[in-house]
């Protein structure tokens, strides 16, 4: 690979869940959201909000709510007489386009400071989390909690964690038919690299599963794998309450003869 210091910041970022006291000063605010700002976008479909007051998750200095705005959208296309008539499943596929090009950006930026971070996606499954942020923040309709962010100073040391190999990712000309032999390749690679930090004895992950699967899992062989089939197959099977918050939010997703 190729090497300069922006790759190397790309390569070294990572989750931070462990900060020091040190606060963020204005000046990295305001250099990590303008950085965020300068990402590509469709539309600008987004709005950020911050707050220092604690508790924030993993003690971090300071919390983001990165939303997909179209309540601006719709206000300037107003003062130029115009109404939207896009549909909202793809102003909302844009917007978090937008929003996630914007919010990496400030992570990267940070990262290139000094400054951890960690996303927090508890909003993209949670309608109860969507309802209270909205609350608290007064978003106004057409305007989406897409994800919380938390940033600091790092109090923790370790690698980057895993991807999988290039070879599960990048594809020329044609998506591949994975054998269950490459598949299992690129399992390994990332439960290897996960077991080697010592990932989930360190944050305590429950290791042990409800229900009559498979229980014998210890942290020597607790895998990232495992951990991701474990949401994917038990949480949030109902996009109902998700639907009545985006609804409460502006967005709907009806077909157009429903
Ligand atoms: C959309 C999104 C949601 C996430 N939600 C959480 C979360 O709720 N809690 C958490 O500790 N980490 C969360 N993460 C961080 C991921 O767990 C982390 O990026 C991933 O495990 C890879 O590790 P790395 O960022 O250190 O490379 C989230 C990341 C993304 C992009």
């Amino acid at each position: 690979m190729i090497t300069n210091a922006t790759i190397e910041t790309l390569m070294n970022r990572k989750s931070v869940r462990k900060y020091t006291d040190r606060k963020l000063d204005d000046d990295e605010l305001e250099t990590i959201v303008r950085a965020g700002q300068q990402a590509a976008f469709a539309s600008q479909l987004y709005s950020v909000l911050y707050s220092t007051e604690k508790p924030i998750a993993f003690d971090a200095a300071i919390w983001f709510l990165i939303c997909v705005d179209v309540h601006k959208l719709e206000r300037f296309m107003k003062l130029r007489g115009w109404d939207i008539v896009t549909n909202d499943l793809t102003l909302l596929l844009l917007g978090m386009q937008d929003a996630s090009y914007m919010a990496q950006n400030m992570v990267v930026a940070a990262e290139s400071l000094g400054i951890g971070s960690c996303f927090l996606g508890a909003v993209s499954s949670s309608a109860q989390r969507i309802r209270a942020l909205s609350e608290k923040l007064t978003l106004p309709e057409r305007v989406l909690p897409m994800v919380e962010l938390v940033m600091g100073y790092p109090d923790e040391e370790f690698a980057p964690r895993p991807r999988y190999p290039l070879a599960f990712t990048l594809f020329e000309n044609r998506y591949p038919e994975f054998t269950d032999k490459e598949v299992e390749e690129a399992m390994r690679v990332m439960d290897d690299g996960y077991l080697q930090q010592g990932y989930y004895r360190k944050q305590n992950v429950k290791i042990q599963v409800e229900g009559g699967r498979r229980d014998d899992y210890t942290f020597d062989n607790y895998s990232w794998t495992e951990h991701i089939s474990r949401k994917w197959g038990q949480w949030a099977a109902s996009p109902d309450e998700l639907l009545d918050a985006l609804k409460e939010r502006g967005f709907s997703f009806m077909k157009s003869n429903e």
